[in-house]
Formats: structure tokens, C-alpha cells, sequence
């Protein structure tokens, strides 16, 4: 497997090729919102009877196109080694928006096998060394290099805290961030001013107690994380939420006012 800086330079390299200098500056009447994620975002969600929640989002936004690139089973780790960062950055032009989405498959250990997936523990610079010698970077290191492919190409970059869990599970609904809410934070204080934060888990988590136990049950058909369509459509309703509440960039692309959608502020 190439290492995480050969993984980079090439992608680099390839941008370098991909983007003549006056592409920056060539706005489109219309921009693009590509969706980069896992299963929880992918059309086809995680398989029979579930839908990601990507494909629920264009029916908020009015006046950009939504691409769905999220992919099944992918963590900032794979996505990245991959080569798909690569490739939605190579379509990335100055006005677009990239929204940036994971978590369910970047936990686990390295100490024994390694999925390939699994990045290593920490908020920071450091790294991991498998037992095949493979070196394995950070959540935040590997989404910081991501979002940046894509604000060099004159992007938005939003990173989005991951979708919780069945919050409802136990019978009581309650919910507690993972540490992949504050790395997405630590991301966006990397990489500056053309990226922003939504705390997408935080208003998907406080819909679903408000919801309760019965109606949220339902939105899991096959397991605690793949929601059905309508659960689906609740979790892209509140990306919308949080995205208007923190005036977002990407706003000025939702045809609903914040009042219009379900729920409160954070
Ligand atoms: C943000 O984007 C603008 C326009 O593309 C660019 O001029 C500026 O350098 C970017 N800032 C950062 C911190 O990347
Ligand atoms: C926004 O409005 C559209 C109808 O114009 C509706 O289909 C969509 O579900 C609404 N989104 C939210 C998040 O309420």
C-alpha cells in the first residue's frame, strides 16, 4: 500500500495536470454540492430497506447541483488511500461546495489486523504503524489534507459531524457526541476560513428524542446505523437545520427558511 505522503503528492500532482490556472476563476451559473461520505450518505444507504441520507438532500436545495459520491463502507482513512478525494477534486471548481461526512467506519484497532480503514487514535499529528508497516495517519490529519485538495480549488469545504447511532436503542433516548464531533472541529481550525462546522450528529440526535422512541425504532430496519427512507429524510432535514442555523455558506442554496424545518438551534 503507498503511504499516506505518496498518496498526497500524486493527488497532487494529478490536481496540478487537472487545473489550468484561469479554471479558478471560471465561476458557474450553477455550483455544485459534491457529498463525500459512507453508507449513512450513499444511495442504496447500507443495503435492503435502508437509503443514505444523501439522497434525500437535493429536495432542500434550489439553484445547485448535488452529486452523491459517498461510498459504502468508506472512513476519511480509505476515501483518501483510495484516490476518490482525488477524483472529486479534479470536478472541483472555485464556487462549488464540498460536504464532508464520516465517522462509523474510522474507529476500531490497529494493533492486530488491519480493515484498511481504521485511522489512527488521536486529534493531531500523530501516526500509526500496523504490523505489515503500514503508516496510518489521524481523522483530522487525513480530513485536513482532503478539505484542502478542495479549497485550493476555490471550494466550501463543510465537515459534518457523523450521523449518531440509534439514539433510542436502551428504549430511552439520550445522546453523547463521539470524538469525531470534535475532530471534525479541530479540521475546520486547520484548514480556515473557506471551511465551516456542521454538528449534523447533535441535530439528528436532538430531532430523534423529540421524535421518540417508537418513531425512531422504525427508522432502523436492519441494525443500529443504516436508516430506512423516511429515517433517511429526517437525518437530511436536520443537515438542513444545522447548515441554516450555522449560516452556512451553502444557505444561500436552501429553499426552506430555518423556521420552516423541524427543530431548535443549538
Ligand atoms: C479562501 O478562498 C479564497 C477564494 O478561493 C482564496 O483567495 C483564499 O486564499 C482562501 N483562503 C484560505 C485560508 O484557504
Ligand atoms: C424543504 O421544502 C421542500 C419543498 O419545497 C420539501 O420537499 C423539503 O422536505 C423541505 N426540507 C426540509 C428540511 O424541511
Amino acid at each position: 500500500m503507498k503511504s499516506f505522503q505518496g498518496v498526497l503528492y500524486a493527488a497532487l500532482a494529478t490536481l496540478a495536470l487537472a487545473a489550468p490556472a484561469d479554471e479558478k476563476i471560471a465561476k458557474r451559473a450553477t455550483p455544485t454540492l459534491y457529498l463525500i461520505g459512507d453508507s449513512t450518505m450513499a444511495k442504496g444507504g447500507g443495503g435492503t430497506a435502508t437509503q443514505g441520507w444523501g439522497v434525500y438532500l437535493p429536495y432542500s436545495m434550489t439553484g445547485i447541483n448535488v452529486v452523491n459520491d459517498a461510498i459504502a463502507g468508506r472512513s476519511a482513512r480509505s476515501y483518501i488511500d483510495e484516490g476518490h478525494f482525488t477524483t472529486v477534486a479534479a470536478s472541483v471548481i472555485a464556487g462549488d461546495f464540498v460536504l464532508i461526512e464520516f465517522g462509523h467506519n474510522d474507529g476500531g484497532s490497529l494493533s492486530t489486523t488491519d480493515n484498511g480503514r481504521t485511522d489512527c487514535a488521536g486529534s493531531g499529528s500523530e501516526t500509526c504503524t500496523t504490523t505489515a508497516g503500514v503508516v496510518v495517519q489521524t481523522y483530522p490529519t487525513y480530513l485536513t489534507a482532503a478539505a484542502k485538495l478542495m479549497t485550493a480549488k476555490g471550494a466550501h469545504v463543510i465537515i459534518s459531524s457523523p450521523t449518531p447511532n440509534n439514539v433510542c436503542e436502551s428504549g430511552t433516548c439520550s445522546y453523547s457526541a463521539s470524538r469525531f464531533t470534535s475532530y471534525c472541529k479541530i479540521v475546520v481550525s486547520n484548514v480556515g476560513s473557506n471551511s465551516s462546522f456542521v454538528d449534523h450528529g447533535q441535530y439528528v440526535a436532538n430531532e430523534y428524542i423529540s421524535l421518540g422512541a417508537t418513531t425512531v425504532d422504525a427508522f432502523y430496519p436492519n441494525d443500529h446505523t443504516h436508516t430506512s427512507p423516511k429515517g433517511a429524510d429526517v437525518v437530511a432535514g436536520q443537515f438542513v437545520k444545522g447548515a441554516l442555523c450555522a449560516k452556512s455558506p451553502l444557505a444561500a442554496y436552501i429553499k426552506n427558511s430555518t423556521a420552516s424545518v423541524a427543530g431548535t438551534c443549538v
